[in-house]
């Protein structure tokens, strides 16, 4: 038999979990008007949830607002930069006050871009730790002190990324803040359990979509066939991993906790002792030597 990889998933707008499994409830989704956020916030709201979006940009917080409204589900956005505490309990006050006190938080925003290490400004280091490590704490914390205050459960996905586990070359600052997130959620999740706040990680494998930055659709477009390049000779469909997200979530996840579920096909076990011949992170980005 050929390899013909993993086959197709079913097909965009059919759901994995029964039809009104969030009805009732607030997700709050931080960077929901782009890419994998948008595709997240999408599943939780064909299932019946009300969405809140949170991100810094007027057009992609449109752009979330536009796509859920389509779907029929309610829909409030805010404007939030989860570097900064007050502006996030500022969020939180507005989705209660729109919906009521949301049920979960996904805490998919985060920063990146290609840079070798040796290149890497200290603000630039600072500026992605901050937002993809300590953005994703500020959101927790905010969202467990309200829960714990008012006696009631709730659920955590943090988006993570496999070079949590290998490094990232080329991704120093992303990289150890992933790292960091994961570990996070092992800690948060033991600390919350007894309140009854479920903690997880969701790891995406390659996604590629249109709202991608510049820079990281540069540093991808650098390589010809993603399919081929996979072991499920295939990258992943967004709604594969909003079916992810919403089992997690679920209350058919409730005995999940403080584990990390990488969707991405096996592709970040595909390591072996004789890899392809090493090209420096200089190199791949078409750099000169350092000092040049
Ligand atoms: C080197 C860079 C840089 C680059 C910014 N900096 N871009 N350094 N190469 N390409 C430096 C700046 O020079 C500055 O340092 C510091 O970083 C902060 O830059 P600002 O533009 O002032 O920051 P800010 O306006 O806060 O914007 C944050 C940002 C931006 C991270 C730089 O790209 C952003 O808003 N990103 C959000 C979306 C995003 O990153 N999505 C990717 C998620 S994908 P100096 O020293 O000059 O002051 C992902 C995993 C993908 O995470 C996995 C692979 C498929
Ligand atoms: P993306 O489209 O660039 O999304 C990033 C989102 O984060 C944007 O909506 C952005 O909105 C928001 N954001 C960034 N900084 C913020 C801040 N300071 N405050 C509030 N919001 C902020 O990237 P993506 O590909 O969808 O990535 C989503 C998640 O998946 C990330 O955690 C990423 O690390 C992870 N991931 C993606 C892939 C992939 O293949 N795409 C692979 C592995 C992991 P504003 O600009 O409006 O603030």
């Amino acid at each position: 038999m050929g390899a013909t990889g993993l086959p197709e998933p079913p097909e965009h707008g059919t759901s994995a979990l029964p039809a009104g499994t969030y009805d009732g409830v607030c997700v709050f989704v931080t960077g929901g008007g782009t890419g994998l956020g948008r595709a997240i916030a999408s599943e939780f709201a064909r299932l019946g949830a009300d969405i809140v979006i949170a991100s810094r940009k007027p057009e992609h917080l449109e752009q979330g607002e536009a796509t859920i409204g389509e779907l029929g589900a309610r829909v409030r956005t805010v404007a939030c930069d989860i570097r900064e505490p007050e502006q996030i309990a500022a969020a939180f006050d507005a989705a209660t006050e729109a919906f009521r006190l949301p049920g979960v938080l996904i805490n998919n925003a985060a920063a990146n871009f290609p840079v070798p290490a040796e290149d890497m400004s200290p603000n630039a280091w600072r500026t992605v730790v901050d937002i993809t490590l300590n953005g994703t704490f500020f959101c927790a914390r905010e969202f467990a002190r309200r829960h714990l205050a008012a006696g009631t459960p709730g659920s955590i996905v943090n988006v993570g990324a496999s070079y949590a586990w290998t490094g990232g070359p080329g991704f120093a600052h992303s990289a150890a803040a992933k790292a960091g997130v994961k570990n996070l959620t092992e800690t948060l999740a033991v600390e919350w359990a007894p309140y009854g706040i479920q903690v997880n990680g969701l790891v995406p494998g390659l996604f590629p979509h249109d709202d991608m930055t510049a820079d990281i659709r540069g540093n991808l477009d650098r390589t010809n066939d993603k399919d081929a390049c996979q072991p499920a000779l295939r990258v992943g469909r967004l709604r594969e991993l909003g079916w992810a997200a919403t089992f997690l979530a679920s209350p058919y996840a409730r005995f999940i906790a403080g584990h990390t579920l990488v969707v991405d096909g096996a592709n970040w076990q595909r390591r072996a002792l004789t890899n392809a011949p090493v090209v420096t992170v200089r190199e791949q980005m078409g750099k000169g030597p350092f000092g040049s």
